[in-house]
């Protein structure tokens, strides 16, 4: 899976399936929202060997390749008691590149990966604070279907979170439990 971001000619991004290689890289690049790699070495340990959709955004200048991003999904429950549901995992850019189109290549790629694999919904929670990451969720055509404290097991820093779903043009509107739509 390879797809290519407005960053300079010289450097090249793909996007591809994480292999056990990338384990210290993406423990290193989940630390870059807090902690140490250490810290992170467990969960992405824990991401490599069950996950069903991992992906590591590389890039590729003259110096060499490093991972710069991550995203993935999983089946999990948003809310106790509830089946499991297609969610996003993750997503994360290295501080130096945000703003690069690195995310949305992430992203885009889970989407096409988890379609791939199943017909349903794909959901993503993200902190109603996280400006960047809802403004990137919607330009990719997720939609918000609810708001609250904790979705998935998260709760979120500041009290509230959003849960969208993605839809693919012309499927029709998600709707989760009966509930209204935002
Ligand atoms: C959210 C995150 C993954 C976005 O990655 P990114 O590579 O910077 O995003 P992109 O450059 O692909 O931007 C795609 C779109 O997202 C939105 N966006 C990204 N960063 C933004 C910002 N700082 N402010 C407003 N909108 C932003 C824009 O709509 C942007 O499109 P545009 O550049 O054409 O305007 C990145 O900021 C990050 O790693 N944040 C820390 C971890 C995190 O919060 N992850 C999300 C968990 S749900």
């Amino acid at each position: 899976m390879v797809q290519m971001s407005p960053l300079p000619p010289e450097q090249a991004l793909q996007i591809r399936g994480a292999s056990p290689q990338d384990a210290a890289a993406l423990a290193t690049v989940m630390a870059t929202r807090g902690g140490t790699p250490s810290d992170s070495a467990p969960a992405a340990q824990r991401l490599l060997e069950h996950a069903p959709v991992l992906l590591v955004a590389e890039l590729t200048c003259s110096d060499g390749s490093r991972v710069v991003g991550w995203s993935g999904a999983t089946v999990t429950s948003l809310r106790p008691q509830e089946a499991g549901q297609w969610l996003t995992a993750g997503l994360t850019v290295v501080p130096e590149l945000r703003r690069s189109g690195v995310g949305r290549c992430l992203l885009q790629a889970v989407v096409d990966a988890v379609e791939k694999l199943v017909d349903g919904p794909l959901h993503s929670v993200v902190n109603a604070r996280n400006a960047p990451s809802l403004a990137l969720h919607r330009s990719l055509g997720f939609e918000v279907v609810d708001t609250g404290p904790c979705f998935a097991g998260i709760e979120f820093d500041g009290g509230a979170g959003v849960l969208l779903s993605y839809r693919r043009p012309g499927a029709p509107r998600p709707r989760l439990q009966g509930g209204p739509l935002l």
